[in-house]
């Protein structure tokens, strides 16, 4: 079998995190989401892997290199322009041949579990196998309807009145009855090339289309609330593991994660949080669920439900910084100028609360 990971696209809804780089590398309890999908897949028995890349390719080359460090062989396959995730298939024929495989968007993050069905679908009679999970607002998503008998009836892409609450997870096996699909199917009113279509093609001709209900959490990160539950659900299963420097006076309590090189000085971690590689915690409190990545500084702050990228520095706030997403190489601190104002410089499309 192989793997195909969805790494184009946009990302636009994550702007500005996102504007210029990829959504798919924004880390989740310290470690990007498409690292764990690679990582889903490698369990999985898998070593040859397709990643699609767009706009942000160069990036992903840059963080994901040859797929050594997992023990896996990747293949960057270039997608001119994001027309859609059957588009993105299309594309990654020559890579796939008439192999299984297995096609994971690089945006979704699982919990564990779900490399032994993938491994199992190698060897199954299936044509396809999809991935589904209940959803209290099925609109934003793929939608499966299935009969009393729980075969696959119809799918739908975001249908306006859902028959089902049924969502499509980003997990897709095929084999090589999908090329017939992608082939057939017209782009859908968004312009794209839907990969719900094409699996509906596939039940509508009879091929067997099995649907498996994951049972664990699942999160298509691509909001800010979104990467803030998948973080807080993945630290909820964090080791306890210290590494980095802790000073005397400091007090670390419930599981947390000092990465190497990392420094906590005259400060109060409370778990489950994650402090990254050479990052500096000085005389501040860091709540549960939150991941500050590498080469941060924070200092005379409380930072508590938050997600801080690398080479960030939070300095002397007046009040705890809550429920954040704060992008890299940010400054946020208080200003001796007077009057004493508001100094912002924010991305397009940033929000900020303020008292
Ligand atoms: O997350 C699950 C949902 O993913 C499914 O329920 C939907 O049926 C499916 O269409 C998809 O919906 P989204 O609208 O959320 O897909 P999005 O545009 O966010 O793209 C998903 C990933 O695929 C993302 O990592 C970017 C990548 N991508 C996307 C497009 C459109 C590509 O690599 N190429 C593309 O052309």
């Amino acid at each position: 079998m192989k793997g195909l990971v969805l790494s184009g696209g946009k990302g636009t809804r994550l702007r500005p995190i996102t504007y210029t780089s990829a959504k798919q590398l924004v880390p989740v309890a310290n470690k990007p989401v498409l690292f764990r999908v690679i990582e889903s897949i490698r369990d999985a028995g898998i070593d040859d892997i397709g990643i699609v890349i767009g706009d942000t390719g160069e990036e992903i080359r840059n963080a994901v290199g040859n797929g050594r460090r997992w023990d896996v062989r990747i293949t960057y396959i270039e997608q001119e322009q994001p027309l859609g995730l059957a588009h993105a298939v299309k594309i990654s024929r020559d890579f796939l041949g008439d192999d299984r495989f297995v096609m994971f968007l690089g945006d979704n993050c699982l919990q564990g579990g779900i490399s032994p069905l993938i491994r199992q679908f190698g060897s199954s009679s299936f044509n396809s196998q999809i991935v589904l999970k209940e959803v209290s607002d099925p609109r934003q998503f793929g939608v499966a309807e299935l009969d009393d008998t729980g075969r696959v009836m119809r799918l739908m892409e975001k249908p306006r009145e859902p028959r089902s609450n049924l969502a499509l997870v980003g997990v897709y096996m095929f084999d090589h009855h999908i090329w017939e699909a992608v082939e057939a199917i017209r782009p859908s009113s968004r312009g794209e090339l839907e990969i719900t279509d094409a699996i509906a093609w596939l039940v509508n001709n009879g091929y067997e289309v099995h649907p498996y209900v994951h049972a664990g959490w699942w999160i298509d990160t691509g909001k800010k609330d979104d990467l803030l539950e998948a973080n807080r659900l993945i630290l909820e299963e964090l080791v306890h593991d210290v590494q980095g420097y802790v000073s005397r006076d400091s007090q670390i309590s419930g599981r947390v994660i000092i990465e190497p090189g990392a420094e906590v000085i005259h400060s109060t971690i409370r778990g489950p949080a994650v402090i990254g590689e050479h990052t500096r915690i000085i005389n501040s409190y860091i709540g549960p669920f939150t991941s500050v990545y590498h080469h941060c500084l924070i200092e005379d702050s409380e930072v508590e439900h938050s997600i801080v990228l690398e080479n960030s520095t939070v300095r002397d706030l007046p009040h705890r910084l809550e429920d954040s997403l704060i992008g890299r190489n940010v400054e946020i601190g208080r200003s001796p100028l007077k009057p004493r104002a508001y100094r912002l410089m924010l991305g397009d499309n940033s929000s900020v609360g303020v008292l």
